[in-house]
């Protein structure tokens, strides 16, 4: 079945589109909340046009701390499929904010049931594209480990794998580790949704994605690798009680759990991705004197095409 993925592509396409040039007016401004706000306003109103009974299950957080796409939130006109949502109306508040590269407006749909309802907290993951070995990597063996076993598997050096990793005091001991083996690193300021795709892409040198980012996050990088082949494990990070209360409360029972792929979203799925500012997976929104331009990474269950999907948008 691809209900889903068909019938509500460009409504979803429309709420990522429509989030990322509200953000883009925002570029470099210094303002992130003011830059995360607009896309949300923009993704909630292009969501509720769309005609179906939507609930979103990864948010901007929960109801007492978000006003708007909070967790458990119903979007849509009512009419027709339940549809679990997962969004980050802007994936990169930060480097937004600061004009850097590589935010994204990121929106993943899914039949109800089809994508873990996942708390606001950390997650460790791991993820490589596809045409692999199955289990080729393990969330809890070594670092050197994962990435012996990734250069066999290609039949490729050490030295010719790259990990991507966020740039965080708590990665250092991976990074580390992958510099004392004598692969390769891309380091990433933000943005660990995309890091996770770029295992996925020929065209982007990134072998292995590896480290704690967040748990919505990994949600939405699932639902994007479900759609386009590869493997994924994560657990959550959970740091205190207030954390293991909010997980409790959404219904997860083992706080240890090691989460594969398909646990983490299944079934069929619809992905979208717009660019905010420029980046190496789509281009940020540009604009000529009547339009704005955005580019979208569109990817669905039972397709093994990935669409980049170029619009453009009267000004008002
Ligand atoms: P925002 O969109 O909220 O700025 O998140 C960006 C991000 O880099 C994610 O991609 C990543 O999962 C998470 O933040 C990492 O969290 P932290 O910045 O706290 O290390």
């Amino acid at each position: 079945m691809t209900v889903i993925s068909t019938q509500y592509a460009s409504g979803i396409v429309a709420a990522t589109e429509k989030a990322a040039i509200a953000s883009s007016k925002l570029i470099g401004l210094g303002d992130e909340k003011a830059a995360d706000q607009v896309a949300v306003d923009a993704m909630r109103t292009a969501l509720n046009a769309i005609d179906f009974d939507g609930r979103i299950v990864i948010g901007e957080g929960e109801r007492d701390e978000a006003p708007m796409l909070y967790i458990g939130e119903e979007v849509g006109t009512g009419k027709n499929h339940e549809v679990d949502i997962a969004l980050d109306p802007l994936e990169g508040t930060t480097i937004t904010a600061k004009g850097m590269p590589n935010s994204l407006s990121v929106v993943a749909a899914a039949q109800k049931g089809g994508l873990l309802y996942a708390p606001d907290t950390y997650m460790n993951k791991i993820a490589v594209g596809g045409s692999l070995p199955k289990d080729v990597i393990d969330l809890d063996a070594a670092v050197e480990d994962n990435i012996k076993s990734i250069a066999e598997a290609k039949k490729v050096k050490i030295s010719e794998v790259t990990a991507c990793v966020l740039e965080r005091p708590r990665h250092d001991d991976i990074i580390e580790s992958l510099r004392a083996i004598g692969s390769k690193i891309v380091l990433i300021p933000d943005g660990d949704v995309a890091g996770v795709i770029m295992t996925t892409q020929e065209h982007n040198p990134v072998d292995i994605y590896l480290g704690i980012g967040g748990a919505p996050e990994g949600v939405l990088a699932a639902a994007a690798l479900q759609c386009i082949g590869g493997q994924m494990q994560t657990r959550l990070v959970i740091n205190n009680d207030d954390e293991k209360n909010r997980a409790e409360k959404i219904g997860i029972k083992d706080l240890e759990k090691k989460y594969n792929l398909n646990e983490l979203a299944h079934g069929d799925i619809i992905f979208s991705a717009t660019g905010v500012t420029e980046g190496t997976m789509v281009r940020g929104v540009r604009s000529d004197s009547s339009h704005y331009i955005t580019h979208s990474l569109v990817l669905r269950t039972g397709e093994a095409a990935s669409q980049y999907i170029e619009t453009y948008h009267k000004k008002d």
